[in-house]
């Protein structure tokens, strides 16, 4: 089963997206307690009462008048990690946070970022984009700033927030809560409906600053920026200057016209901006007859990455108008030239990369680095740096069935870079040159990194696209990767190294298309890394695979960040509490641990915390999407077994794995549930862990167009029902949570 974005699916879910349909053969084949620097109640008041505070956070959450009559007492005591009390499961429109913490809206979408730029009115009529905060708020990474505004990576009362603005609330063509009435929903699109939707996405940055024991976002900051899909960005690395990256718009091949469809983050161990290009392809149009105006083999590259002919785009942007901004969403052959220079056949093999980003100096060159290899990005995550030795940048493709990347860099890590005089010219140091690795998991718990460049027979020899060099390979990664025979995923989304022992956890966030009795190319039987095939009823639906998804992670073996070989296990398999735990519920989560997508993860740098967020539509009969605090162990702490399967023709299915030691109350609790209808995603925090961001993704994502002027049909409110800002659409929004003693986040 192979969907392109075509109009059928417009509203459903951009990252449910297959075009896996190779048939290489997918293999059957800290911290518990800890002594806080300081951790007295503060006598200051607490977060003011309380825009977006949790049911559970209001009773702990005194008025705080009593802050002159308090003198702080620096009495050090015993922290204990994940001593909160659990959040229960919730369908309610509202942000819970454990009792003892406040969760307050900070920015959110249309927030102005500057002076000149009036306030967000929130009913369809405002414009400006390009000097407001963008839509669904997704990976977010924070940068701190000194009292006096310098740049200072430990500054704690004062930084920045770099995010990405991922994409918009759609009913068919139309963004439909930035217009009026809804906008439009068929061809053409009138331009100022374009120019808006295309403005929201990208990138922003916005200083944060905190006064008393309040943060808010500083207005007019000259660190705050809007990045668009408009924005110059230059490409870097092997495929700079390539015939496959001549545009219009770039006749030299070195530059792409904007970023798009910005998912997970990284941070760079030199202090930038790392962000995913992730579903950008369905952007982007191709007439029914581009395939024989083409006539050579990008029609394979092109249909690998989501855009057969005749496949409509998400928005129709390219009927905007007849200025080239319009015109470069129109992927057809359309221009006499050879090289593709008088049109946008090429522009696809611009988008899909990590990008890098000074978010401190607006100055510097945005650039996409192209030796990290071209595919559905999620989150960036860097191995711990070692003086000395190799960097290692940890990557995931996310449709069903991709596959799990990393970066080696040729550069050897010198610890000067911690704090260098020009950050982007670092990155070119590591992130230009390097090698692409992805990975191939066997039944017995091992794995390798098998090499994607031409000195692979496979990949030179590979029948179903002929690679012309690296830059060739990069960009068209996904094919590289089935020539050789790699590993099949359940959707790769974040990833990220636990700091204490270097281990990589990835979330394979569902995959629909797991079947004990596969049929066509796109359907993959469970496998060792991907087990489970099962049925987890949504009310009285049935959803099919492995719909509640898991998390698997990477003890690398000799030669550490350089590896070529690792050994894994499944950290934890989602599921509801309730679910047979010898099918289902393998780790058996109890009510307060059950998951469902896990999408987001992060470890905290600061606590050792593994955060985890959910981006579900499975469970959410039940409850919205959730963040949960955990303390792993590590790869092989638990134990093998064998699911059995019964096979249509009779037989038994019998797939070993490694499952990771089970939770306990101790190290796996629910921290936040979520408004209506919202993703949560984004962790980012201030180095002392004290205050954590995170983003509340397309709340009331599945209210209906035709409802737009009944704010009474709006499924969610939020952040408006939490006295956030003006109007009762929901927009996506950071929220700050803080704990109410001083503490850090997570304990
Ligand atoms: Fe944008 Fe795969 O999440
Ligand atoms: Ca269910
Ligand atoms: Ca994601």
């Amino acid at each position: 089963m192979n969907k392109p974005n075509d109009l059928a699916i417009r509203a459903t879910d951009l990252n449910d997206i297959d075009s896996n349909a190779s048939h290489d053969n997918h293999f059957n084949s800290i911290l518990n307690a800890r002594l806080s620097r300081r951790n007295w109640l503060r006598g200051s008041a607490v977060t003011a009462a309380t825009a977006v505070m949790g049911s559970m956070g209001l009773s702990a959450c005194g008025g705080g008048s009593d802050a002159a009559a308090v003198t702080p007492t620096p009495t050090p005591t015993p922290e204990k990690l994940l001593a909160f009390t659990a959040v229960p499961k919730s369908l309610a429109d509202v942000v819970s946070v454990p009792a003892g913490y406040t969760a307050t809206a900070l920015y959110a979408l249309g927030d102005s970022l500057r002076a000149a730029t009036p306030a967000y009115k929130n009913d369809g009529s405002d414009t400006d984009f390009d000097n407001r905060a963008g839509d669904h708020h997704d990976g977010m990474e924070y940068y701190g700033l000194s009292a006096a505004g310098a740049p200072l990576a430990s500054g704690t009362e004062r930084g920045l927030l770099a995010m990405n603005h991922e994409a918009t609330t759609d009913e068919k063509l139309s963004s439909h809560f930035l217009h009026v009435n809804g906008g439009t929903t068929t061809l053409p699109r009138p331009a100022a409906e374009v120019d808006k939707e295309v403005a929201v996405h990208g990138l922003s940055v916005v200083e944060v600053k905190k006064t008393g024991s309040t943060w808010a976002t500083v207005n007019d900051s000259a660190f705050n920026r809007r990045v668009t899909p408009l924005t110059d960005i230059e490409l870097a690395g092997p495929v700079r200057g390539n015939a496959l990256v001549v545009t219009k718009y770039s006749p030299t091949g070195t530059k792409t016209r904007g970023t798009i469809n910005n998912c997970g983050t990284g941070k760079s161990p030199w202090g930038s901006y790392l962000s995913g290009e992730e579903n950008w392809a369905g952007y982007f149009t191709r007439s029914a007859t581009d395939n024989a105006a083409r006539g050579d083999k990008s029609v394979v590259s092109l249909n690998r990455y989501g855009r057969s002919q005749g496949g409509a785009s998400r928005h129709g942007w390219e009927t905007g108008g007849s200025d080239d901004k319009y015109a470069r969403w129109n992927l057809s052959k359309i221009g006499a030239s050879a090289d593709g220079s008088d049109d946008y056949r090429n522009e696809l093999n611009g988008m899909g990369y990590i990008v890098e980003m000074d978010p401190y100096d607006k100055t510097k060159a945005i650039r996409k680095r192209t030796a990290l290899g071209r595919y559905a990005h999620e989150s960036a995550a860097f191995s711990v740096p070692t003086v000395g030795q190799q960097l290692a940048v940890y990557m995931g493709d996310d449709s069903r069935n991709e596959y799990i990347y990393k970066f080696v860099t040729t550069a050897v890590w010198a610890a000067a870079d911690a704090t260098p005089a020009d950050r982007i010219a670092t990155g070119d140091k590591y992130l230009d040159s390097g090698k692409l690795y992805v990975a191939k998991l066997a039944a017995d718990g091992t794995g390798q990194w098998i090499e994607l460049s031409l000195s692979n027979a496979q990949i030179q020899t590979y029948g179903a696209y002929k690679f012309a060099d690296l830059a060739d390979v990069l960009v068209n990664a996904r094919l590289a990767a089935d020539a050789v025979g790699a590993t099949k995923m359940d959707r790769p989304e974040w990833c990220s190294v636990n700091p204490a022992n270097g281990e990589i956890y990835y979330t394979l966030t569902n995959n629909s298309n797991r079947t004990v009795n596969p049929s066509g190319s796109s359907q993959l039987a469970p496998d060792s890394a991907n087990p489970r095939a099962y049925t987890d009823m949504k009310g009285s639906s049935a959803q099919n695979g492995n719909p509640n998804g898991h998390i698997i992670r990477f003890k690398e073996g000799t030669g550490a960040a350089a590896a070529t070989s690792f050994t894994w296990d499944v950290y934890l398999f989602g599921a509801e509490s309730g679910a047979d735990a010898s099918k289902i519920n393998l780790s058996n989560l109890t009510a307060d641990q059950d998951f469902s997508s896990p999408d987001g993860l992060a470890f905290s740098p600061y606590t050792g915390i593994c955060w985890i967020q959910t981006d579900d539509g499975a469970y959410t009969d039940v409850t919205n999407c959730m963040m949960l605090a955990a303390i792993p162990g590590k790869v092989g702490d638990g134990a093998k077994s064998t699911l059995n399967y019964a096979t249509a023709a009779g037989g038994n299915l019998a797939v070993d794995t490694f499952i990771g030691k089970k939770p306990t109350a101790d190290t796996l609790k629910r921290f936040l549930v979520g408004p209506v209808g919202s993703e949560i995603t984004g962790i980012s925090e201030t180095p002392d862990g004290k205050t954590m961001f995170i983003n509340i993704q397309h709340p009331g994502e599945n209210t209906a167009l035709a409802n737009i002027g009944d704010p009474s049909k709006y499924t969610s409110q939020w952040p408006a029902n939490a006295g956030y800002g003006a109007g009762k659409r929901p927009r996506s929004a950071t929220i700050v949570i803080t704990k109410n003693d001083g503490g850090r986040i997570g304990s």
